[in-house]
Parts: structure tokens; sequence; C-alpha cells
């Protein structure tokens, strides 16, 4: 019987599968364990069931050098460094595929809502401000005819891609086949929607200059990761009209803490990292990581490796 270590209680079946084949410790807290608690946790441990919350790094691994693989229970794996797991020969898997649709879904409800002002006008309904019809209020933006820019164009992007066109919209893309410039899809863009993996290549790659690129009445949807985005300068777009709206479901950092002066920004929605926050998708994803541990354990390669 081998020890793994669970980085979150997990309320799904695949833990009972785990549980019945190994010694399994739990972090009980809703918040992830600190990293000298997760050093310590990990340490005789021979393999790691992680959340995209939890650092996995080279000190992590070699303070718990008896691991022999990691599962994080997230398609991004931005919080693992990969290299130093390959340098220590420990395997990395993710969940991959299984929140796509989740995920798409968020996606364009995160563009339906921006775009059609919901949180304002939902706001005003509670306030008691709801006053009389208006033939000018609450006025927002047609998606039909309009262009969605689908930054990364991988199994979400276009996913997310195949809702947008069932609500009319022509789409522009990035990938290499059949797809444009990043510069020509933030200039031609009605709704930009971003889909690409936190990487160095990535970070804050809507800076200021990007957003300058894209039309005054434009709107930015983030369900990818917060640091693709520059918020300070994202910010300033949104403060200085410069941009319509945005939509985001992951910020930098997460939680975005109540007082961030990102929240002060007029036509902005934020939802707290949600995207593949569906009871099926979770079930799905933990039952990857644990297929993952269970054949690392059994010594096969994981099922889904990431990368
Ligand atoms: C992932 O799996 O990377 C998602 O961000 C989780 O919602």
């Amino acid at each position: 019987m081998a020890r793994v270590f669970v980085t979150r209680a997990l309320p799904f079946e695949a833990l009972d599968r785990l549980r019945a084949a190994h010694e399994v410790d739990v972090w009980p807290d809703p918040e992830p364990p600190p990293a000298a608690t997760l050093r310590e946790r990990a340490r005789g441990a021979d393999a790691l069931l992680t959340m995209l919350t939890d650092r996995v790094d080279g000190a992590l691994l070699d303070a718990a050098p008896s691991v022999r693989g990691v599962a994080n229970m997230a398609v991004g794996t931005d919080n693992v460094d990969l290299e130093a797991a390959a340098e220590r020969g420990v395997a990395v898997g993710n969940t991959p595929g299984v929140l796509t649709d989740a995920t798409a879904d968020l996606a364009l409800a995160l563009i339906l809502a921006v775009t059609r002002r919901l949180p304002e006008g939902a706001a005003r309904v509670r306030e008691g401000r709801w006053g009389a019809w208006q033939p000018a209020q609450d006025l927002g933006a047609d998606l039909a005819g309009a262009t969605l820019g689908v930054v990364g164009f991988g199994r979400i992007g276009r996913a997310v891609a195949q809702r947008a066109e069932a609500f009319g919209m022509r789409i522009l893309h990035t990938s290499r086949s059949g797809g444009v410039t990043l510069d020509a899809l933030l200039g031609e863009a009605d709704v930009v929607s971003l889909h690409v993996p936190l990487s160095p290549a990535t970070h804050h790659l809507i800076d200021s200059i990007a957003l300058a690129r894209m039309k005054p009445s434009a709107y930015l949807i983030n369900t990818a990761r917060g640091g693709v985005v520059d918020q300070g300068a994202l910010r300033d777009a949104l403060q200085r009209r410069r941009l319509a709206g945005a939509a985001l479901d992951v910020t930098d950092p997460e939680p975005l803490p109540a007082d961030d002066p990102l929240l002060d920004a007029p036509n902005l929605l934020v939802v707290p990292h949600i995207g593949s926050a569906t009871a099926g998708t979770r079930s799905k994803m933990a039952a990857m990581a644990v297929d993952n541990v269970l054949a690392t354990l059994a010594g096969r390669p994981m099922p889904y490796p990431a990368g």
C-alpha cells in the first residue's frame, strides 16, 4: 500500500477508489495547504493529487523524494514546474477534455452577461431602481453578426467558437491553420475570448498595447488564466472607456481581494474561477486525477499525462 497526499477534500466517489487501494491523507481545509505544510505532508508520500492552487516545484519535490507522480486536478499545469518534475523523474498528469464543455459554456455565459449588461440590470432590480421601461435604457450589444476573436484555438477555444456560431457570430482565431495574427484579431473582434495556457510566452499577452488595439466597443473575456491579462492595463482601459467591458473567470491573484482596484472599473464582471464548476465535470476531473495516481503507483504510465 502506497501513501498519497490529496491537497483538498474531494467529495467524489473517485476518492473511495483511491482509499480502497492506498493510504490516503486528505488536507481537510477549504484553503489550500500553505507551502511549508504542503512540503511537510508530501514528505513520505509516493504520489500527490494536487489542485491548481498548489505550487509544485523543485523545492517541493526535493522535500518529498519518494513522490513518483503528481496528478493535478486541472487541465492547466502552470502551477507545476514540469521541467523540475521531468528532471526528477516524477510523472505529471492533468485532466484534459472533460472540462471543455463546462468552460466553453461559462465563456458564453460571460459573453452574454457582459454584452447584455446582466449584472447592472439585476442589481437595479434588487436595489428597487427598476423604473418604467425606457426605449433607450440598458442597451447592450448584438451578438448576431458580431465577430468573436478566439485567442488560443485548442479544445476549449474551438468549443467556444462552435457555440458562438450558433449565436450568429463570425469567428476569427489565432491558430496556424486558417487563423489570423493576434494583432489582426484584436483590431477586428467585437468580443475577444482568451483560451491560451499561462506560460512565460503568454504572461500579460493582453497588455496595454494589445488593449489599445481593440475597438473601444469591444469586450474582453478571460476564462484561461489571470496572468494572461495585465490587470492594471485592463482597469485603465475600462476606466478610460477604451473598452466596452470585460468579464473574467480568472484573475491574478486568486482570490482577488475585495478591495483590489480592478473591481472599481466600470462594465466589469468577475466570477470566482468557476469554469469547470459543474458537478459532472468536477467528478470526472477527480476520476481522471485518481486514475493518474493509481497508474503511477502501479508502475504504469499515467493515462492522462500533462504536456
Ligand atoms: C483548469 O482545469 O485548469 C481550470 O482552470 C479549472 O477550472
